[in-house]
């Protein structure tokens, strides 16, 4: 099998002075990508902000011949990082959006300021940084891009309701852009990792923090990214060794008749056909993956008698 190699390709990642990012800014590095070492050097709440971060990622990958350059501004100028790409090494092939910050909080006790502050970072930042390297992908016909969401923005989680947001949109952002970028050949996927590193020290117990090294977050990281890989539109849990992709799962469901049986009884009357997962043989679960599949059931619901099942009155108490 032959080396996914990044010659000649030019990776910009953000936050990549420590943590994931200085792992994938190693390893791209090591197979031959122009790498652009983002970071603000800031703590992780993101307070201040120092060049050293991502100065030291950029000396280990010269330390073994490869080539980087530093970048320190803050992801919400994002067209700032594109452009010290473009100024070292002519374009862009493949952006990490990597940065964050916590601002932890219950909802309850969280100020309006570190609500934005994380939007700002991990959201607007992607927005940002993609936004300026997308006239680039298009009009070479080439882009990746990884967005770094979280088990927090899939499920949710206590105390981070500001991050859960900011990391559940860029789902649909990334899945957005893979739908636009198809025709360009610009993929976009999201992953969901778990890793050790500052974020998660405090918080994830020792014995399984040291399962979790960063190191094996990468190889997903630069599959998804390399020019001859064709996933896109999909989302990956990555933690410990482990790989596996998540997709929406829409139940068996039960669709009413065209009639006048749209009423809260008629779903109490028949919830537990809408919430069932199990029925894969007469009325299997679908695995949606676009508006499209909206079309399908206008379709079959077209087709229906009217009926007047499912009207019937029910009491609620
Ligand atoms: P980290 O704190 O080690 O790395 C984040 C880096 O982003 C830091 O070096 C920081 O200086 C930089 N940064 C922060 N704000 C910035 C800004 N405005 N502009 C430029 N750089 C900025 O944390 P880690 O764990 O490596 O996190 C990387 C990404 O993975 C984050 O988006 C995080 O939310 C996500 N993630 C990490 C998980 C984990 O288990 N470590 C779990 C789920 C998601």
């Amino acid at each position: 099998m032959s080396e996914l190699n990044f010659t000649g390709k030019v990776v910009v990642i953000t936050g990549a002075g420590g943590g994931l990012g200085r792992e994938y800014a190693l390893a791209y590095a090591r197979r031959g990508a122009k790498v652009v070492v983002n970071d603000l050097g800031g703590s992780l709440a993101g307070f201040g902000g120092s060049s050293k971060a991502a100065d030291v990622v950029v000396s280990e990958i010269e330390a073994f011949g490869g080539i980087a350059v530093a970048n320190y501004d803050s992801v919400e100028y994002g067209e700032k990082i594109i452009k010290t790409a473009v100024e070292n090494f002519g374009t862009i092939h493949v952006i990490i959006n990597n940065a964050g910050i916590l601002r932890d909080s219950s909802f309850k006790n969280l100020s309006e300021k570190d609500f934005k502050l994380v939007l700002e970072v991990h959201l607007n930042g992607a927005y940002k940084l993609t936004r300026a390297a997308w006239p680039y992908f298009k009009n070479q016909k080439f882009g990746r891009i990884v967005n770094t969401s979280s088990p927090a923005g899939l499920y949710g989680n206590y105390g981070q309701s500001n991050y859960a947001l900011a990391k559940s949109a860029l789902i649909g952002f990334g899945e957005t852009l893979a739908k636009e970028g198809a025709k360009y050949n610009i993929n976009a996927n999201i992953i969901a990792p778990l890793a050790k590193s500052r974020m998660t020290e405090e918080i994830v117990p020792k014995d399984i923090l040291e399962r979790l090294g960063p190191e094996k977050v990468v190889p997903l990281v630069l599959f998804l990214t390399h020019e001859t890989t064709k996933a896109t539109n999909s989302i990956f849990e990555v933690a410990a060794g482990f790989y596996g992709q998540i997709r929406w799962e829409r139940s068996s469901g039960e669709l009413f008749r065209n009639d006048n049986s749209f009423t809260p009884e008629a779903i109490l009357n028949r919830y537990e056909k809408i919430f069932e997962f199990e029925d894969k043989t007469f009325s299997p679960v679908t695995y949606p993956s676009g508006l499209n599949d909206y079309n399908t059931l206008y379709e079959k619901a077209k087709t229906l008698p009217p009926s007047d099942q499912g009207s019937e009155k029910i009491s609620l108490k």
